[in-house]
Order: C-alpha cells, then structure tokens, then sequence
C-alpha cells in the first residue's frame, strides 16, 4: 500500500493502514462504498479499499455513534440561529458524560456542553466541547474560583483550555465525540491526570449540524478556546478557576499561539501563558516545505471552509474537478483526517486535487497574512514553545524562523523555545512531557518568567542511535475498548 507513512503521523495516531487491517475483528462497522460512489469520485480499487478501512476505523472510534446521530449534539428547540446569543453563551450542559464507550484514564470524568462561539467576522455560531475532569484537583494557594458565590468546601479545579490536533473537518470529527477525545496520553490524559480541568473546544463546524469548519483558520479556533473556557466558567463558576493555561499541538499548537496572539489584542482575566507544541507559524511556508500527499489533504480542508471566512472564494479557485468529486464524496460519508488522507494522497502522479499556482492566488495571500503567527504580531506571554527537528509537518526551520522573527520584534517577550533532536510531530509531546507538565505547574504556582527569549536543543539522553530502539517516530499501539 502506497499510504504516506509521514501524513498519517499527523492525523492519526498510526503509522499504516495495514496495522488496522488486522485489527478489524472487533470492529463495529462494516461500512462499505456504493458502485456509484467509487465511480463518481474516479476511485481505483485499491483506494476504494483504503477508504473504507479509514471510514471503518474512524467509525469505530466514535463514542457510540456517528455525532450526527447522538442527541447531545442538536441545538435546544430555544435557540434560533436566526438570532443566536452573543458569544460565549451556554446552550446545553451534559453534567455527566456516559463514559462507557470512551477510552478514558480511570478515576477521571467527564462533562460535555454546547455553547455560542465568534467566527472571524464576529457572527454569533454554535459549537461543542467537553471537560475532562481529574478525580482530585491540583491545588494551588493562589488559585481563585470563578465566582466566590460559593462553598469553601467545594473543589477548585485549574483550567487547562486545550486546543486539539486535525481530527478532521466534518460534523463526525469532534474530539468530544472520539473514544480517546483525540489527544489520549499525548496531551488531555496526562493534563487531567495531573489535577487540571481539561476544558476542550470541538472547532467550530465539528459536532454541531449545519454549521461550517473554518479548517486551519487558527484566529477562528483561538476564538472557540476563549468561548468555550468562558462557557465552562459559567457552567461551573464554583468549581473552575479564573486562571486558565492554554495548551495545544500541531494545529492546536498553531491555536495555541493565535490565542497568545489574540490575548494581546483581547486580553482575558485569568491567562497565565500558552505551550505550543509543533505549531504550525506560517502555514503556507509549512505547506512549501511539505511533501505534496500531505499538502492535497491539508489544501482541500482549508478551501472547503475558507469561503466560510472569506465571502468572495471559491473552493475551485484552489481545488480541481478530480479534487471537489472527492471532496463531495468525503462530505457525504462523514468522513474524517484519515479518510480524507486516503482520498486526497493516494494515485499521487496520476490524479491532480490542487490547481497548479492555487497559492499564489489572492485567497491565498489573504489566507497567509489572516493566519500566520509570529512575525511582527504581538503575543502575550509567557509562551513555551516545543518543537522536533525531524518533524515531517510543522517543519521546524519554519518554526524556528517564525521563533526568531518574533524575538527580533519582540526582544523583551517571554518566549522559550525548545527543540527536540530526533524528535518528530506527535513525539514532541511525549518527549516534553515532564517539561511542559512543569512549566504550567509553574504559572499557577506564581513563579515568575523572566523577559527574553530562550532557546534550547535537547538531545536523545540514550545517544539517539535508532527509531526502533528509542521510539523517536512512529506510534506502534493504538487504544482499543474491552468490548
Ligand atoms: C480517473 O482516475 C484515473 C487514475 O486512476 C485517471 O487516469 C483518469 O484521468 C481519471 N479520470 C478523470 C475523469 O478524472
Ligand atoms: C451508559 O451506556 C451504556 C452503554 O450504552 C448503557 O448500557 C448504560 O445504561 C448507560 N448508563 C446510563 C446511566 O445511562
Ligand atoms: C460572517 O460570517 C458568517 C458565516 O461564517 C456569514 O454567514 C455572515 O454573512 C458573515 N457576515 C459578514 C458581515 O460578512
Ligand atoms: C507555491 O507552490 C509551489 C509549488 O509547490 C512552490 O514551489 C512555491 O514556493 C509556493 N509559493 C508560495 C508563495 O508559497
Ligand atoms: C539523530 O539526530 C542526529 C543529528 O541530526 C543524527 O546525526 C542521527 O543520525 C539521528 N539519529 C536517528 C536515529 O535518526
């Protein structure tokens, strides 16, 4: 199977398709495509195949059922999206989440609510997320609640607000909906393992019907991060500090940024600073530096949503005919990133998806300048930043640069940066964990950051001498439910 290994790091926690295959046994779906289908979006046999692996395997990772067909996700009768409430709005609270079809730590719980989020243009939109919460808080002497209406007996839980990976860009890809929520033992288990209140937005246009994902649009998901932390604080004021730490990897490290970003222009009581994990800074540079399986699939998720974002776009401006039949075809079977990996990567050489020169449109240029972190743009600090050099898709000379282009600008900014050598997209998180565990002990604690930028290079303790031996690349596990 031609399957770019390198793609599926970053979209799913496995490193081929075949390593499902044998799995399949406890699979709970046997979703198979129609003739019709295969023919309409010019799918070879091979990758008619691969797609129904992928579908099969993203389906049996829903909690239960496709988010479409699970209730907590429809709007209450009350709201009229004619007239939404303004952002930041709790729509529906699920205080205690049926934990039987996740995969979650034992001892930890979960909640899930909707709420009104804030696309780019300031439109009222409503969106999903959940809370993750630890059995036992971490307690911090300086941790005020919310609201002090409250009883002194109660629990106070630190917010973590937790800005995740690309999960997809249809309605079925909500991390709130996911067995493992997406970021398993990467980033949410160890954070509510640790004492924080894991509060966990679902972009906008994953979960809620009808509603469009501005995919990679990061100023647009920094929005969801900040309303779904304010939604959260309403929801349980008693329980849930003021102060709030905000994390995220891969595109959730991109958010993760765009928030330190949108903290400067907007700031909000209660930040105490943002862990970026293998962000992505300049997304077109990225996308310049990548390999071209990997870039079909991100280019087509960012067009479907753009015009969301951008009224005068058209996803053909950037996309081909080959391209939009399979996009079709994706939408239409709610399919997820491993899906799309399969559709937009496979008969590479043969099958064109991105218009030549779609990047030096002026969507494009629009997009670059709308989206890219760093540079010029101010953030607030502190801000740890943790980046692999051998990542295949937050390319790290990219991120370096945007690093140092921001500490140019920004001489006094509170900035770490951290490299890991050997390390690539999805491990950077594995190999900082004590790190950046620490350092967001550290901003509850009240320990003071000091101005200036900082950079570091690890390397492999062990000496580095293989992948196989040192588990640098790719993820040879998955997690699985009992029944
Ligand atoms: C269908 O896909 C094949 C490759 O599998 C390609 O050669 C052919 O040009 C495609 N047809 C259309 C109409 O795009
Ligand atoms: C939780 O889900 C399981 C599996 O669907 C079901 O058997 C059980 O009754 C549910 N529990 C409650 C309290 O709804
Ligand atoms: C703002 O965006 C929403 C959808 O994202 C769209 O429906 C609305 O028309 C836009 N408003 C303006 C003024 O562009
Ligand atoms: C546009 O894409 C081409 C082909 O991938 C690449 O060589 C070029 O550097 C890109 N230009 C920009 C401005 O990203
Ligand atoms: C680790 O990185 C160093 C420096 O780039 C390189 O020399 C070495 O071959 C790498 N080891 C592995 C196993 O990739």
């Amino acid at each position: 199977m031609a399957t770019k290994q390198i793609f599926l790091l970053l979209l799913l926690p496995l490193s081929s398709l075949q390593q499902l295959q044998s799995q399949t046994n406890t699979w709970n779906s046997n979703f198979h495509l129609t003739p019709a289908q295969i023919s309409l979006a010019n799918l070879s046999a091979t990758t008619a195949n691969n797609v129904e692996f992928a579908v099969r395997y993203e389906r049996t990772n829903n909690a239960g059922q496709l988010t479409r067909h699970d209730p907590f996700y429809d709007l209450p009768t009350s709201f009229d999206p004619a007239n939404p409430p303004p952002p930041g709005t709790v729509l529906k609270v699920e205080q205690y989440t049926n934990i039987t079809h996740y995969t979650i730590p034992m001892s930890l719980s979960m909640s899930r609510f909707l709420y009104t989020t804030e696309t780019l243009n300031g439109t009222s939109m409503p969106a999903s997320a959940y809370v993750l919460w630890p059995y036992l808080p971490r307690s911090f002497p300086d941790l005020t609640p919310y609201s002090t209406d409250r009883d002194s007996e109660d629990p106070l839980f630190p917010i973590v607000a937790l800005a995740h990976g690309t999960s997809g860009q249809t309605q079925s890809c909500a991390p709130s909906n996911l067995r493992e929520l997406w970021g398993n033992f990467q980033n949410s288990f160890p954070l509510a393992l640790s004492g924080y209140a894991v509060v966990a937005p679902d972009y906008l246009g994953l979960g809620v019907a009808d509603t469009v994902s501005p995919y990679f649009v990061l100023p647009s998901h920094a929005h969801d991060l900040f309303h779904a932390i304010a939604a959260a604080q309403q929801t349980w004021p008693g329980l849930l500090s003021k102060e709030f730490a905000v994390m995220g990897q891969s595109q959730g490290g991109g958010v993760a940024w765009a928030s330190a970003q949108r903290q400067a222009q907007r700031p909000v009581e209660g930040y105490l600073g943002t862990v970026a994990v293998s962000p992505f800074t300049d997304v077109l540079d990225i996308i310049a530096a990548d390999d071209q399986a990997q870039n079909n699939g991100r280019v087509v998720a960012i067009a479907q949503g753009l015009a969301s974002v951008l009224p005068s776009f058209e996803v053909s401006e950037w996309i081909t005919e080959a391209g939009l039949a399979r996009l079709h075809l994706l939408q239409e079977i709610q399919g997820c990133g491993l899906t799309g990996a399969q559709l937009f990567s496979a008969e590479e050489g043969t099958v064109q998806i991105l218009k030549d020169g779609w990047n030096l449109t002026e969507s494009a240029k629009w997009y670059d300048s709308t989206n890219s972190n760093g540079g010029s743009k101010p953030f607030a600090g502190p801000m740890l930043v943790l980046q692999g050099t051998d990542d295949p898709n937050a390319n790290e000379p990219v991120v370096t640069q945007s690093v140092r282009k921001t500490c140019e600008a920004f001489p006094e900014a509170r900035l770490e940066y951290l490299r890991f050598e050997n390390i690539t997209h999805v491990p950077a998180l594995y190999a900082g964990q004590h790190i950046w565990l620490d350092w967001i002990h550290d901003r509850f604690a009240g320990i003071e950051v000091r101005n200036g930028c900082v950079e570091k290079l690890h390397k492999p303790s062990r000496g580095g001498r293989s992948a196989e031996f040192e588990g640098f690349g790719v993820q040879t596990w998955f997690i699985q439910l009992w029944s």
